[in-house]
């Protein structure tokens, strides 16, 4: 009886406690990162696609309608996890090369190092693609305890091998290639991870499948679902984005069994949009992945479960890649006050949990002045408009699902530098990209109507604007291959130790 009245005198006391100080209750987080997903690659904003796990958690949550992304990988990547613009860590020009000695800058703190000093246990499985050439520019150097995936992009779904060397890596042993489909080993390694989980501490799942880049490569049954897909790049790549499905669905599941689901946070987000031409599809918004039009950078997203007060609306609200830093950081009950100063990320917590308004008005999708000297490459979102200063990126037409990209842009480019993609696009481009385009995206998503002739007023404020930005630039970091980093230095595998 006394230790029964000792225990609900705890219980009140913590209660008080927790609403004295605003903390919330132990709360784990998942953050899915989908690689390559196209906004209309989901169920949850097209019919057609097959993802009823996906489907479940957002409509149970809220639908970020206005999330953006950077429009390639490891910028995205690094906006996230740093809340910082790549354009100020050297990281706005592409994606991190194999063999390029670059990581995401080691002065710049990743939120999973915060959740660690909150008490967090944080786990990682997928792909990195910030750096690897150094141990320290690697994740379990970087704020997880545990790691499963891959450094690079763009790697074989089986045999985990890119270009010449396998990448596999458990912590920083490299493994070998087991021939799993890779969203299944990753399934696996979350249900481990969950399994094994001890509830004193707060959990942090980091999972960023590698789920539905190129290669096309899914299981017959996954493709198998899309019989009716006469596109054959469609078919698997949907069949892909299913798979994906599945292993959240056996997250989420494991969740449930493991009694950690009622408080557990989902954040789920695309990278950047789908790639046109390799199955992806962001119709009908313009543009797609490489292109910072908003096919390119306006993501399929959501976030669900503990915490979410608005359950099942949508959310209208701008979001940026960089605010995920300290908006994880605050659901997780941190203050945020060392970092907020220091950051461009935002902490929308409260507005995203809440349906508050956003707390960012203005963006940036991208600043590059080293691509196209001539015309530049920038884009700038204010309120409803937004200005793309120069050239927008090699994809810029309205593409459908299963339609057939002729003359398929950058196939004569390494498939795996998006800059040489970049580069053939403009050198047949004869500098045509020197003018301004202004859409108002409130009237406007979709982008046809380019109103820079009408407003020149808006426009010269949104080019002021980016110069305001432009005092904090850096040079894009984005030196050639070094040839250290070949895989035979390391017994076949892409490795740190070569910068
Ligand atoms: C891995 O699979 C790809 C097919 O996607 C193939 O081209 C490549 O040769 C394979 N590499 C190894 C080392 O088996
Ligand atoms: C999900 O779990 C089921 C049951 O264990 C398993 O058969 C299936 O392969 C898993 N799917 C994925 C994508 O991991
Ligand atoms: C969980 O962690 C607590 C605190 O460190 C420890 O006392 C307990 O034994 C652990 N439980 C298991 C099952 O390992
Ligand atoms: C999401 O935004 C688009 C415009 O970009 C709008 O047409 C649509 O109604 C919004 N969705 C919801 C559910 O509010």
């Amino acid at each position: 009886m006394m230790e029964k009245r000792i225990s609900l005198i705890t219980v009140l006391m913590s209660l008080i406690l927790c609403k004295t100080f605003g903390h919330t209750q132990a709360r784990h987080i998942v953050f899915i990162v989908a690689d390559d997903l196209g906004w209309n690659d989901v169920g949850f904003h097209n019919p057609d696609m097959i993802t009823p796990n996906i489907d479940k958690l957002a409509r149970q949550g809220v639908i970020l309608n206005s999330s953006y992304v950077q429009p390639v990988c490891s910028p995205s990547r690094h906006s996230w996890m740093t809340g910082i613009y790549p354009f100020k860590a050297g990281l706005q020009h592409g994606a991190i090369l194999p063999q390029q000695a670059v990581c995401s800058p080691l002065s710049m703190q990743f939120f999973p190092e915060r959740l660690q000093e909150l008490g967090y246990s944080t786990h990682m499985i997928g792909k990195w693609h910030l750096g690897f050439c150094n141990t320290e520019c690697t994740p379990t150097r970087r704020g997880f305890e545990s790691y499963l995936g891959y450094y690079n992009g763009m790697e074989d779904f089986y045999n985990k091998t890119i270009i010449n060397g396998v990448d596999y890596n458990d912590g920083l042993k490299a493994i070998p290639a087991d021939d799993r489909y890779s969203t299944y080993a990753y399934a696996d390694r979350a249900k481990e991870i969950i399994d094994n989980h001890n509830q004193t501490k707060q959990l942090f799942l980091y999972l960023p499948f590698q789920s539905v880049h190129i290669p096309i490569e899914v299981p017959k049954r996954f493709e198998d679902m899309y019989q009716h897909i006469a596109n054959d790049d469609r078919r698997k790549y949907s069949g892909m984005v299913s798979a994906m499905d599945e292993a959240i669905g056996n997250v989420t599941q494991a969740l449930t069994d493991k009694g950690m689901i009622d408080d557990t946070l989902f954040i789920f987000t695309a990278d950047n949009g789908g790639w046109p031409g390799h199955g992806g599809n962001n119709y009908p918004l313009r543009g797609g992945k490489i292109t910072i039009f908003e096919g390119g950078t306006r993501a399929a997203a959501f976030v669900s479960g503990s915490g979410i007060e608005k359950k099942g609306s949508t959310y209208e609200g701008l979001i940026h890649a960089v605010d995920w830093h300290p908006t994880i950081l605050s659901a997780a009950g941190s203050s945020n006050d060392e970092t907020i100063n220091n950051i461009d990320g935002l902490d929308q917590w409260k507005a995203i949990s809440t349906g508050a308004e956003s707390a960012r008005n203005e963006f940036v999708y991208n600043l590059d002045d080293s691509l196209d000297p001539v015309t530049g490459h920038a884009a700038i979102r204010v309120g409803d408009f937004k200005l793309i200063s120069g050239y927008p990126g090699p994809y810029r037409d309205w593409y459908k699902p299963e339609q057939e990209i002729k003359g398929s842009i950058g196939v004569s480019a390494q498939p795996y530098d998006y800059s040489a993609i970049v580069y053939e696009d403009l050198s047949k481009s004869n500098g045509i990209w020197s003018g301004d385009g202004l859409y108002n995206l409130r009237d406007d998503p979709t982008e046809h109507n380019d109103l820079s002739k009408q407003f020149p007023d808006v426009v010269k404020k949104l080019r002021a604007k980016l110069d305001e930005y432009r005092k904090a630039y850096v040079k894009p970091n984005f030196p050639k291959n070094d040839d250290k980093s070949d895989p035979k230095y390391y017994d076949g595998h892409w490795a740190p130790g070569w910068c």
